[in-house]
């Protein structure tokens, strides 16, 4: 299971990480991954300057804008998958 982090602290917050919240679990759904990705918020990361912050199993990006966020998910979360790296 890879698990991936979403900020929802309060700086992330502004910058959409509700939205990133959304386009990831919308493609869950689509590449049927709900059984392979595990999708789970926390609080401040201490990147806030870099919001919105997300961590993919043990790596934290930074900078992961709504409008970024699906080719994020393509380019981060299903290519590794497909590597079956963890
Ligand atoms: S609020 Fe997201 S890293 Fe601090």
């Amino acid at each position: 299971m890879l698990t991936i982090v979403i900020c929802v602290g309060s700086s992330c917050y502004v910058r959409g990480s509700d939205k990133v919240a959304e386009v990831f679990e919308r493609l869950i759904q689509q590449e049927n991954l709900s059984d392979r990705v595990e999708l789970t918020g926390a609080f401040c990361m201490e990147h806030c300057s870099m919001g919105v912050s997300v961590r993919v199993g043990d790596v934290v990006y930074g900078e992961v804008y709504p409008e970024d966020a699906e080719s994020f998910f393509y380019n981060e979360v299903v290519s590794r998958l497909k590597q079956g790296v963890r």
